[in-house]
């Protein structure tokens, strides 16, 4: 089996790399090494690395006209909400535009394909006063990342539903773990949060520290990329993946705390703009393919915090 996997040097990818090459799959990778690292990658067999940028056009066709993949798992992102803020321009050509030339390609050229499967995010649901946050609730994006997600999970639903093309769309929550970016003001908290508590450095909480997250463990992200790319019935689909549990920033402060048994300085800034308040997950359509999450916030970090 052919498997090309966009973004795969980065923190998801990679662990999504791993998991197939395991199980003898033939992976391709292509990443611009932006906010990735290849040293993530390095230890993995049967891998093909591209140093490229997945809205390179015309490389791109080339490389799915010459091997007709059977799965495509499409991660290469601009993955924070504030640099989409400061750079919108950047989010819109690499989360929506470098999305569609893929499934034109893909449309195109693909006779193979099984399923692509597409990364979109939480924060399409804004600010959202229902919670948990249901697949079939409405959207409300709020920042240039919300709205260039949402639009390219649309398209590769309505690719499914036009052209029959075997699309599945995956609504990451919180998502942490080994490997995550900890170096640039852009990463993901708990990454930072874990860097400082590691350094000995002062953490700040943007706004009071009690806006809350659906934080997943990259194992159970795993088991539903897995699960969706096994069912058939998964296709034309939007999940969330989650665990549908939500923490404050200032609970995880405390497990790192208490785990480190570091008493960290911190401070509080202001709220970062377009920033989403409460947030987590209802997971009962994943759970109706298996979908069981394995780590509640205590394990995940705990894991977490050994393995750093
Ligand atoms: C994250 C992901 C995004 C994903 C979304 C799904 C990252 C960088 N972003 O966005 O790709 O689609 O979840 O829900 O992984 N904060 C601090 N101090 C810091 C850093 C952050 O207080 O040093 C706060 C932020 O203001 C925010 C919360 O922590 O309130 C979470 O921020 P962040 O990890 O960037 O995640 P999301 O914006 O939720």
């Amino acid at each position: 089996m052919k498997m090309l996997i966009t973004g795969g040097a980065g923190f998801i990818g990679s662990h999504v790399c791993e998991f197939y090459a395991q199980r003898n799959y033939e992976i391709f990778v292509v990443d611009n090494l932006s906010s990735s690292n290849l040293e993530n990658i390095m230890h993995i067999e049967n891998l093909t690395f591209y140093q490229k940028d997945v809205s390179d056009c015309d490389f791109m066709e080339q490389l799915i006209k010459e091997h007709d993949f059977d799965y495509v798992i499409h991660l290469a992102a601009l993955v924070s909400v504030a640099e989409s803020i400061a750079h919108p321009k950047i989010s819109l050509k690499n989360n929506l535009e470098a999305s569609l030339n893929l499934l034109i390609n893909l449309r195109k050229h693909s006779k193979k394909l099984k399923k692509a499967l597409f990364a979109s995010s939480a924060a399409v649901y804004g600010n959202l006063e229902k919670l948990p946050k249901a697949p079939e609730d409405q959207v409300l994006p709020q920042s240039p990342y919300a709205i260039d997600k949402y639009a390219a999970e649309r398209n590769f639903i309505i690719f499914n539903e036009l052209f029959g093309l075997p699309t599945t769309v995956l609504r990451f929550f919180n998502v942490y773990g080994e490997r995550q970016n900890d170096s640039s003001p852009y990463s993901g908290v708990i990454s930072i949060m874990l860097h400082k508590f590691k350094h000995d450095e002062k953490f700040i909480f943007f706004g009071d520290g009690t806006q809350t997250r659906d934080f997943v463990y990259i194992a159970d992200v795993i088991q539903a990329i897995n699960l969706v790319l096994m069912h058939e019935e998964a296709t034309g689909e939007v999940y969330n993946v989650g665990t549908g549990h939500q923490t404050s920033l200032k609970e995880i402060f405390d497990v790192f705390s208490e785990i480190s048994k570091i008493d960290l300085e911190f401070e509080h800034q202001d709220a970062r703009k377009g920033d989403i308040k409460y947030s987590y997950a209802e997971i009962d359509k994943l759970s109706h393919l298996g979908y069981t999450p394995q780590f509640d916030i205590h394990s995940g970090l705990n894991n977490l915090y050994k393995k750093m």
